[in-house]
């Protein structure tokens, strides 16, 4: 009994981490806004201009925190580790990074989180097409498979 549980969830795991990464957008949406489908759904399409639900900001924190992109403690962007990441997915440019974020965290000052930053990278000119193509292919369980746009 107990070897065939094993095997199923083994099996069950391979057959996840076959299709997609850990999608830290993924997990934290059903950390904090899992009912907020059509919200999600937006997110999901890179549409940012949605009205907010509650635990919105908490969601948007936890997947800049669980990407290691964003400091829990002082919210610095991780630079090193968001440069990481996309240059894996093919965006090899440290500096625009370094630079978008000294920008984003410049204008938005005390009131910088998660949103701030994902916003920052998605619209700025110099980051937007690497980071979107970064989080479709490191986040495809969220932002390609996009699970919320369709009726459960
Ligand atoms: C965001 O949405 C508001 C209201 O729906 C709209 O007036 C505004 O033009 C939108 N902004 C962008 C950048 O799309
Ligand atoms: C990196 O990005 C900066 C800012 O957009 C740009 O000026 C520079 O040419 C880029 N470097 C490379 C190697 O693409």
């Amino acid at each position: 009994m107990n070897h065939l549980l094993g095997f199923f969830l083994l099996a069950i795991s391979v057959s996840l981490s076959l299709a997609y990464d850990v999608s830290h957008f993924y997990v934290c949406s059903t950390d904090y806004v899992k009912k907020e489908r059509n919200f999600l759904c937006q997110v999901s399409k890179f549409n940012m201009n949605v009205s907010l639900p509650p635990k919105a900001d908490e969601f948007f924190n936890c997947c800049m925190e669980t990407s290691d992109w964003m400091s829990r403690s002082n919210k610095a962007l991780l630079v090193d580790q968001l440069a990481k990441d996309m240059k894996k997915y093919g965006f090899d440019n440290r500096s625009a990074i370094e630079k978008v974020g000294i920008d984003c965290r410049r204008e938005m000052g005390s009131k910088i989180n998660g949103r701030g930053y994902l916003l920052c990278f998605l619209t700025d000119r110099r980051t937007s097409k690497g980071f979107k193509n970064m989080l479709k292919k490191k986040e495809g369980e969220f932002f390609t498979k996009q699970s919320y746009c369709k009726s459960s």
